[in-house]
């Protein structure tokens, strides 16, 4: 991952809030210059670049962008590489997630949950692999424990995920050696924002799967940033594989 002296140039999807901003965070506090990718969170993702630029000059860019506009995808990624004249590194965080139960399945749910979680990494990738070729960079695909046995009443969601598990797989065949590909898998680390329009992830929910989990709570998004961190910077013999951070649940599913 080094193609001249400049740090690696990372670009994090959905990174301004939650999970992703914690993984920009980690890879940018391990030495990386992050381009903080963000849709309708600019506020944050400002701040976020703010911050980690106050903390080392010029190490942190911002990119906006709806990833459900397939025709922009490229060009977001020859922004991300210009930002500081290179990419290393792709990390697809964002993502779509609301419930779809039989019966109340439309179109536009397939359309956004397929094309935030699945259509989007894709295309991304693609469009990267010129970039990540020349440095020898990697891509970590965030994932799901239900893309491998599904969530009751989020099917699309469930079949978007693991398409993403096997995308991981697949391009991980395809882009070798110059490229790994690799993903996590987060178990329960942040309640959802909204649950059905309500802000309120039922407690009786919460309680069940802290129950289901062997170790018996929650994750933090610390726990999945250290992941990516370790896929990304410090796992040069490790491809195609996809790392669950799920304090074991997957394994009571
Ligand atoms: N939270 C968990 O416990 C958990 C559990 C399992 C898996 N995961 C996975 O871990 C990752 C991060 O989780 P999270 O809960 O932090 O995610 P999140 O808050 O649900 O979403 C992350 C970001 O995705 C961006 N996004 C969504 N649709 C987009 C679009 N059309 N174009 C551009 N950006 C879009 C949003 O950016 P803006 O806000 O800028 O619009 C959002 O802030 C996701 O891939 C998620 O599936 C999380």
């Amino acid at each position: 991952m080094s193609e001249n002296n400049s740090p690696p140039a990372i670009l994090i999807t959905g990174a301004a809030r939650r999970v992703g901003a914690a993984i920009t965070s980690a890879l940018h506090a391990a030495g990386a210059n992050v381009i903080v990718h963000c849709n309708h969170s600019r506020k944050d993702a400002d701040a976020l670049v703010l911050e980690l630029n106050t903390q080392r000059t010029r190490s942190a860019s911002i990119l906006q962008g709806d990833l459900l506009a397939y025709n922009a995808l490229k060009g977001l990624i020859d922004q991300a590489a210009s930002a500081f004249g290179r990419l290393d590194g792709l990390v697809n965080n964002a993502s779509a997630f609301y419930a779809t139960p039989i019966g109340s399945i439309v179109e536009d749910h397939w359309n956004e949950l397929i094309d935030a979680n699945l259509k989007a990494p894709l295309f991304l990738s693609q469009a990267a692999v010129p970039y990540l070729r020349k440095t020898r960079g990697s891509i970590v695909n965030i994932v799901d424990i239900h893309a491998e046995r599904p969530l009751k009443d989020f099917v699309v969601y469930t079949v978007a995920k693991a398409g993403l598990a096997g995308l991981t797989r697949s391009l991980a065949l395809e882009l070798g050696p110059e490229i790994r590909v690799n993903g996590v898998s987060p178990g329960a680390i942040l309640w959802p924002d909204t649950v059905s329009g309500s802000n309120d992830y039922p407690e009786t929910e919460r309680q069940r799967i802290v129950a289901q989990t062997p170790l018996q709570r929650v994750g933090a998004p610390a726990d999945i940033a250290s992941a990516v961190k370790y896929l990304m910077l410090d796992a040069p013999y490790v491809s195609g594989q996809i790392l669950a951070v799920d304090g074991g649940r997957g394994l009571s599913l």
